[in-house]
Order: C-alpha cells, then structure tokens, then sequence
C-alpha cells in the first residue's frame, strides 16, 4: 500500500508517520509537507531513512495549494491521508487568510485529484466544528451534532469536512473523515496550551492559563488518535464520520496545575493573561459510534501518565523545540497581558 500524507511534518502527522511505520512496516509512505512555521523535517528523525540507508518514507516539500505536484502524487497513491492545516485558533484571530488558503482551498485541491484517479481519501478534521458546550451540558458532541463552528480556524475547518461530504454525494469519491478532540503528545509545536507550559517551566517562565481557566478540553494522546484513524481507513464505512475521542476532559486550570506538580512547584504558580476572543468554553466527545461498529479503544486511559511521558519528552528534546520558542512567545507578547 503507497499512503500520502499531508502535512507529515507537523505534530499528528508526523506521529501518524512513526506509527505507521512501527505498525504497518510494509505501507509506503510520501509525506507532502509545506515546511511552515509548524513543520519540522526533524519530527521526521529516524523515519525517513534506515539503518542501511534505504527508507520506505519519502518527503515532499510541497504546497497542499499546487494543484500539479497534488495531482503527480496523489495519482500513484492508493490512500491520502489529510492532516495539513493551519491549526492553531490564535493565529486565526491574528490573520484568518492562510487558514482560508490551506483549509478551504487545500482541500478542494486534494479531493478535485482523489475524484480524477480513484483514490481512496481520509479527512482529518476537528470536534471544535461543533462550537462549544456549557459546563454543566450533560450531551457530548456526536456525528448528529449541528455545525456551529466558532473560530477563523474551526470555520475553515467546518468548510473543509462540507466540501469532503459533497465530493462523496456528487462525484462518488471514497472519503472517511474523523473528527477528534485535543491531542497531546510528543512534538507538538510549543505555540499549543500543553507544550507551551511545560517548555515554559523549563525556562523558569510561569505558565500562562486565559480567561478564568475553567474552559474544559477533552484529551487524547496522539497515538491513539492516529490508531484511530488507521482503524478508518482499514475497516471505516465510505461517506461515514467518525468522532474520536478518550473521555480525557480537564479543566485548563487542572491541566496547568498537573504540569506545575511535574515540575515539583506549587499549584498556584501560574499567570491569568488575556483571554482569547470567542473562546470555546467546553468540548465533549461521545465516540461510541467509533468504539462500537470498529472496535476500537485508546491505550492511554490515565492522562496523569501521558502527561508524565509528554514532559519527559520535552525535558529530552530540547534541540526540537528551542528553534522555535522565542517566535513564539514575541508573537503572544503582543496581543497577551498578565492579569493582575
Ligand atoms: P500542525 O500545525 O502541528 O501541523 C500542520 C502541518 O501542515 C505542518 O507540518 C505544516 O507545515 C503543514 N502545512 C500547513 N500548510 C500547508 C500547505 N498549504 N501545504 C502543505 N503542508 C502544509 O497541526 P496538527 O496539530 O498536527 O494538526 C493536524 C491536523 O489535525 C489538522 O488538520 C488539524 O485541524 C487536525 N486536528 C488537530 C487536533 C489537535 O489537537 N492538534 C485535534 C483534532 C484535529
Ligand atoms: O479540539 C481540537 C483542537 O484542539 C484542534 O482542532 C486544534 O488544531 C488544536 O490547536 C486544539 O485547539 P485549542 O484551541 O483547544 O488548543 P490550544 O492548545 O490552543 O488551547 C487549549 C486550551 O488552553 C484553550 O482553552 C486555550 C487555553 N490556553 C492556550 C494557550 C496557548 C491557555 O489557557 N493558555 C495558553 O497559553
């Protein structure tokens, strides 16, 4: 099997790269990536060649936009798997274009080339498509629940899995799509809430919480979202949604205080800065559907130990992240006060 992936080099991707290889060792992979500010060929480290120098990974610098490199791979591919996006809703806040570009046009550049030869295609999309829910909400979001979708971000987001059921409907093009909630895990860019905080602790920074912090996200460790969508892609049911998810949610405020325990400080160490515009207060997945018609289950059940492993990871590998963090907190410098 030849599988293209999007957006290879950026944080689920690049995971889903070295999963597929510890777990499916015959799949040939090409990995297109744009190499924005999120990707990293270092987050390809010890994938794209072996021992011996021979790989069964191979890399594409490429724009998702480029409707002729799009279509030179897609046409010798037997699976695409879609996760290139701009992902981060602070950055759509700042400057919603490129997230129309990727997000919206990407996507119909992909599936205008699946529906051309044939290929099969699996979309890689989010729970925040959905809006958000009241704290004490007792439903969680399904595949019947509305598009309501918040962000520049999410609203591409929400465009993209529109424009995916469409080509199914009208052109007959064999799409998958999943939608998951927050991922943590190894190499995620230090921009995102988790890797922020722990690289911050590590700088002797305190960590930084919007708003009040009761804001609820639904965790999930990164592998189990990628054996997920592998399970999709192997036995899901074409035109189907599937919404992943680990009933992993916390409070911001508790996440922060975990990670502050990690690093043996006190639990109110922490700064409340400036919230962000329209944020989403809870997210909630029900993924029932996913468990039972194909069976399957998260490995990483305690966040308590993924997160133990997730600043392990951090501690460990410096040399990934520092490139990137001083960019990163300039950029939230300007639109971020402390609070007194
Ligand atoms: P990321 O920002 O870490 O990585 C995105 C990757 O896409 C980067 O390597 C970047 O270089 C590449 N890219 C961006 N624009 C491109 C373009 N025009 N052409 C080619 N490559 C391009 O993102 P992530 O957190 O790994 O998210 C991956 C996917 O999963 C996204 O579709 C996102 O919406 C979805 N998702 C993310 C989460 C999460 O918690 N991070 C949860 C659910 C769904
Ligand atoms: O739900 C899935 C989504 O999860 C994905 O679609 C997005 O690509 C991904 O970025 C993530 O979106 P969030 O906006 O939930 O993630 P983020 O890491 O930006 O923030 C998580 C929560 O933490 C959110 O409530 C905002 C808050 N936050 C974030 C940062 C960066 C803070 O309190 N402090 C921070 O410094």
């Amino acid at each position: 099997m030849h599988v293209v992936v999007t957006g290879g080099a950026g944080f689920i991707g690049s995971n889903f790269v070295h999963l597929t290889r510890a777990t499916r060792p015959d799949v040939r992979v090409t990995v297109l990536d744009k190499l924005t500010y999120a990707g990293s060929l270092a987050s390809l480290d010890g994938v794209l060649e072996d021992a011996r120098g021979d790989s069964m990974v191979e890399f594409v610098q490429g724009d998702i936009c480029d409707a002729g490199l799009v279509d030179s791979l897609v046409s010798g591919a037997d699976v695409v798997v879609h996760f290139a996006a701009e992902s981060h809703n602070d950055n759509s806040l700042a400057d919603p274009r490129p997230f129309l570009d990727t997000n919206v046009i990407g996507t119909y550049t992909l599936l205008e080339a699946v529906r051309r030869h044939g290929v099969r295609y699996h979309h890689i999309s989010t729970d925040e498509v959905y809006g958000d829910l009241e704290l004490d909400d007792p439903n969680r979001f399904t595949e019947a629940t509305p598009y309501n979708p918040s962000s520049p971000y999410s609203s591409t987001k929400g465009a993209s899995d529109l424009l995916v059921r469409a080509w199914v409907r009208s052109f007959g093009v064999a799409a998958t799509i999943s939608n998951c909630s927050n991922n943590y895990g190894p190499r995620q860019h230090v921009e995102k809430f988790i890797p922020r905080q722990i690289t911050n602790l590590i700088d002797g920074v305190r960590p930084k919480l919007y708003g009040d912090g009761l804001n609820v996200r639904d965790w999930i460790h990164v592998d189990d979202h990628n054996s997920a969508v592998w399970t999709i892609i192997e036995r899901g049911q074409i035109g189907a949604t599937y919404l992943i998810g680990a009933d992993g949610e916390e409070s911001n405020r508790s996440v922060i205080e975990a990670i502050l325990a990690g690093f043996g400080q006190p639990v109110d160490a922490f700064d409340h800065v400036t919230d962000r515009a329209g944020h989403d207060r809870r997210y909630a997945i029900d993924a029932s559907r996913l468990r039972s018609e194909l069976g399957w289950s998260p490995v990483y059940t305690d966040f308590a130990d993924g997160l133990a492993a997730t600043i392990e990871w951090y501690r460990n590998n410096e040399g990934w992240w520092r490139p990137m963090k001083q960019d990163v907190e300039n950029k939230y410098a300007l639109t971020q006060q402390v609070l007194e």
